[in-house]
């Protein structure tokens, strides 16, 4: 049993004498990380055009843990996708570390990559399944500069990132994604970013396929992750209980567009836009106890 901390700063439930805990501290001073003004994207099929993403703003700082949040279908991936430089915008445009983000040529983009990494929903398909697990790691390594490190550098920089996320890199050499569980393949997802280092992780839905105890874990891990490096973490998620109890920041979207954003308790304590209370509502026991920060450590998850 191990006692998991994923916050900073910790509120007293007067009547229940039970600690809830919520983040929410204030970056604004921070150097700004990822920008947007105006981000567009529609897409058309046939006669119909669908607004996928619809004059977004928004300022993330260096270190900051934003969640994105909204319903199936209200623009979320489409967002993380032009954030990511994998699909263009309509209209807009995207400042990467307060200036205008190029990534004109494959160049650009590989080294725009080298900043901005992401974890996606299904980790089966984040990995070439030809490739064994040496070469994910390794290719982290070499994309950081470290080509020329010897072989047992490189070995103890894997082992490392291995037993960050709680995985044994000796059991691991030589075999390829698809003999992993989908929870160690998750982890093993943030050990590559553990190798990597970037400015910038975007998660979109990391946890959705992995039970609630696994989820805690690796939860943990990514927030660690952010303290240790100082990364900005972009949470991307249709779970407004969990984006309050993680998040810095919290953006609502909803048809394409930020309805409200602000600490989470500004939002969801107190929110002003419809949308969002519809949101809340479905969580009927937001102001209630959390036993998430308890959790078991489980291996085989
Ligand atoms: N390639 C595409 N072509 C046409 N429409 C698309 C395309 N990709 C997304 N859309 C539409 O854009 C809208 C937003 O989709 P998106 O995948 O961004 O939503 P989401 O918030 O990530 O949803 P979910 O929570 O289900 O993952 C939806 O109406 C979707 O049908
Ligand atoms: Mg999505």
């Amino acid at each position: 049993m191990k006692t998991t901390d994923l916050h900073t700063t910790e509120q007293q439930d007067t009547n229940t004498s039970v600690v809830f805990k919520c983040r929410g501290k204030d970056y604004s001073k921070e150097p700004l990380c990822l920008s947007g003004r105006g981000v567009t994207r529609e897409f058309h099929t046939g006669k119909i055009t669908t607004v996928a993403v619809d004059h977004v703003d928004f300022d993330f700082h260096k270190g900051e843990l934003i969640s994105i949040v909204g319903e199936s279908g209200s623009g979320k991936t489409t967002l993380s996708k032009m954030l990511l430089g994998l699909l263009d915008m309509t209209e807009g445009e995207i400042l990467f570390q307060g200036k205008p983000r190029d990534i004109s040529t494959g160049a650009k983009k590989q080294e725009y990559w080298k900043g901005i990494q992401a974890i996606f929903q299904d980790p089966f398909s984040s990995y070439n399944q030809f490739h064994k697990i040496d070469e994910v790691l390794l290719d982290c390594i070499n994309m950081r500069g470290g080509k020329k490190l010897s072989k047992q550098e490189k070995t103890d920089m894997m082992t490392e990132a291995c037993s960050f996320v709680n995985l044994k890199f000796a059991e691991l050499t030589n075999k390829y994604p698809f003999e992993l569980s989908g929870g160690q393949m998750q982890r093993l997802m943030i050990a590559r970013i553990f190798l990597l280092k970037p400015n910038i992780l975007l998660a979109d839905e990391p946890t959705s396929m992995i039970d609630a105890c696994s989820r805690a874990t690796i939860l943990e891990m990514l927030l660690k992750l952010r303290d240790d490096t100082g990364m900005t973490v972009i949470f991307i998620t249709h779970d407004i209980g969990l984006a309050y109890y993680i998040s810095d920041t919290v953006y609502i979207m909803e048809h394409g567009r930020f309805v409200e954003s602000g600490t989470p308790d500004d939002v969801m304590l107190n929110p002003k836009n419809p949308y969002t209370k519809r949101l809340i509502s479905d969580v009927p026991k937001l102001r209630e106890p959390w036993y998430l920060s308890t959790v078991v450590y489980n291996n085989e998850m």
